[in-house]
């Protein structure tokens, strides 16, 4: 990085995945926070029309060092890529922080041992070769409960390595299984659970920082947005508390008369969970009607 690059232009600088499992996820959620992308040929930036901001396409082992050079604001990362960066270089990536979890790229970070090598907890690692590109995750692991393996590190296709003899196990991200099962492994210990998640560098321009605080805020709504539902029914009044109390994390229903029937009225409600179908079948049991259950758009306190 050069000097060059710290220079504040006065637009907010966003780091995500240029491709890969969390790229098209990450494009999407910035868009639905309103940022309108221009699309460009330019293979590293892409401007956005209607916002001071600019997103940075890169690999995303890279991500952490655009933030701490302050090249970038924030990043959209896996939380087992920073960790394991934090873990390698604590001095250096130390000051980043998760600032939201994105729901998005969940996956987890596995020990798997071949379909036929007997395995009786971490002690049958003891004095095995585990092959990873997730060295500083695993030691941590391993030192942690006493087990004292060797780890050969990989930059990919880690589930090859005891077919070929490298290892005699594997430690890498799993996320439906196919890759572990069609190569022969079979998942015994979990190391990390990990998903999306918006990073920080806390050290950051006055004017930036207003710019970082409305993203956020419009993200965070984004996400509970997509959480919530809008139900709407009608309800007997004689049954009303019975129906609210139904009602899934609502806190206070909006209760409307009906037109023309003393005896009934409309109940509208923000639902901060999913409805199931059970919960309308509660509902129509204690004698609800015409429920509706809508997603929400767009939703700000
Ligand atoms: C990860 C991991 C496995 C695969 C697991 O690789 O290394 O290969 O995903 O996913 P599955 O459980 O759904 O089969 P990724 O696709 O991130 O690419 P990489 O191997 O190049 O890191
Ligand atoms: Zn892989």
């Amino acid at each position: 990085m050069t000097a060059k690059s710290h220079r504040n232009d006065g637009r907010l600088k966003i780091a995500i995945q240029k491709s890969g499992r969390l790229s098209e996820k990450s494009f999407a959620l910035l868009e639905k926070a309103g940022i309108s992308l221009q699309k460009s040929k330019d293979q590293l930036l892409c401007r956005a029309r209607n916002f001071p901001l600019d997103i940075f396409l890169v690999r995303d082992d890279d991500i952490p060092a655009f933030l701490t050079n302050q090249v970038c604001q924030l990043g959209i990362i896996g939380q087992n890529t920073l960790l394991e960066t934090q873990l390698l270089e604590a001095e250096t990536y130390g000051g980043l922080s998760q600032v939201i979890e994105l729901g998005f790229g969940r996956c987890r970070l596995s020990i798997a041992v071949p379909n036929d090598m007997p395995y009786d907890g971490l002690d049958s690692l003891a004095g095995r070769t585990i092959a990873t590109s997730y060295r500083g995750l695993l030691a941590a692991f391993l030192a942690e409960r006493g087990v004292e393996a060797n780890i050969v590190t990989m930059e990919g296709a880690v589930e090859v390595a005891p077919r070929t003899h490298l290892a005699d196990a594997i430690c890498d991200l799993v996320s439906t299984g196919n890759t572990l099962i069609s190569n022969g492994l079979a998942e015994q210990d979990i190391i990390l659970q990990s998903q999306a998640v918006i990073i920080q560098n806390n050290d950051m321009q006055d004017d930036l920082r207003s710019l970082c605080e409305t993203i956020l805020v419009r993200i965070n709504a984004v996400l509970r947005a997509e959480r919530s539902r809008y139900i709407m029914l009608n309800s007997p009044v004689s049954v009303l508390d019975e129906i609210k109390a139904v009602l899934p994390g609502s806190q206070s229903p909006t209760v409307m008369p009906l037109q023309g029937n003393d005896d009934m009225v409309a109940v509208h409600a923000v639902c901060d969970e999913e409805v199931f179908w059970s919960t309308m079948e509660a509902l129509k049991d204690r004698g609800a009607s015409s429920i509706l259950v809508v997603p929400i758009e767009k939703m700000l306190d």
